[in-house]
């Protein structure tokens, strides 16, 4: 599956799926590692779960060179919404547009392929970058419960299943990082 394609004198730009692509894997592990390291067998395990839902890695490729990644990941409380983690543009070819390039191939792959509406993510020091692509500052959400913290409706929800009706054990508690993490922003951005 080809999201995008550009071809122009010496640069064949190409966004992709990871995982129909699976000879780019360790070349991206290399890349989001040589931002966050982490042990390559998690990293590996991480990018293995990419496929045609949500989670879906997308890389860009600059010739044959994987030059950028992003995660898209479910948000379990808004179905028609993802996720976007671990953007990452090689870096050698930064503040060159490819970070633009791989962003808008992502939202236009939500859309049209994913039918979604709305794409959130959280940063720590990026918000320029997001804000020119036009996503705007909102509250925090969890990718990880079934409720967002800051909801009044899911706050109830989450009450509800509190009182452990009917036996069902009780949910567990938030992680408290989400809720009181004050350095993250989180950002979203509606496709319209
Ligand atoms: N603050 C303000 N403006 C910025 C920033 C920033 N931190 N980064 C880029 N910009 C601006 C550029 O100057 C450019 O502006 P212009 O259009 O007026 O020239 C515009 O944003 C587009 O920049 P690109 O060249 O497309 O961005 P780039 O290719 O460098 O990719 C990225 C940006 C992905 C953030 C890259 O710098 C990178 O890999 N950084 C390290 C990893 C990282 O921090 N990733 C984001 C984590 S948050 C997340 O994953 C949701």
């Amino acid at each position: 599956m080809l999201i995008y394609s550009s071809s122009e004198v010496e640069m064949d730009l190409s966004v992709v799926p990871l995982h129909h692509n699976k000879k780019y894997m360790s070349n991206c592990c290399k890349l989001i590692n040589d931002e966050w390291k982490r042990s390559e067998t998690a990293r590996m395990r991480s990018l293995e779960s990419s496929s045609d839902k949500l989670p879906t890695s997308l890389i860009l490729l600059k010739n044959e060179d994987v030059i950028g990644h992003l995660k898209l990941s479910p948000v379990p409380s808004i179905p028609d919404a993802c996720f976007v983690e671990s953007v990452v543009i090689e870096r050698g070819l930064r503040g060159k547009g490819f970070g633009t390039v791989l962003m808008e191939k992502a939202e236009a792959y939500c859309k049209k392929c994913l039918q979604l509406k709305t794409i959130y993510l959280s940063t720590k020091g990026q918000e320029g970058f997001y804000s020119k692509l036009g996503y705007m500052e909102c509250q925090p959400i969890s990718i990880y419960g079934n409720y967002t913290p800051t909801s009044t409706t899911n706050h109830k929800i989450m009450n509800d299943c509190n009182n452990s009706r009917h036996g069902v054990p009780k949910p567990p508690p938030m992680p408290s990082f989400q809720v009181n993490n004050k350095h993250k922003t989180y950002m979203k951005k509606e496709l319209t």
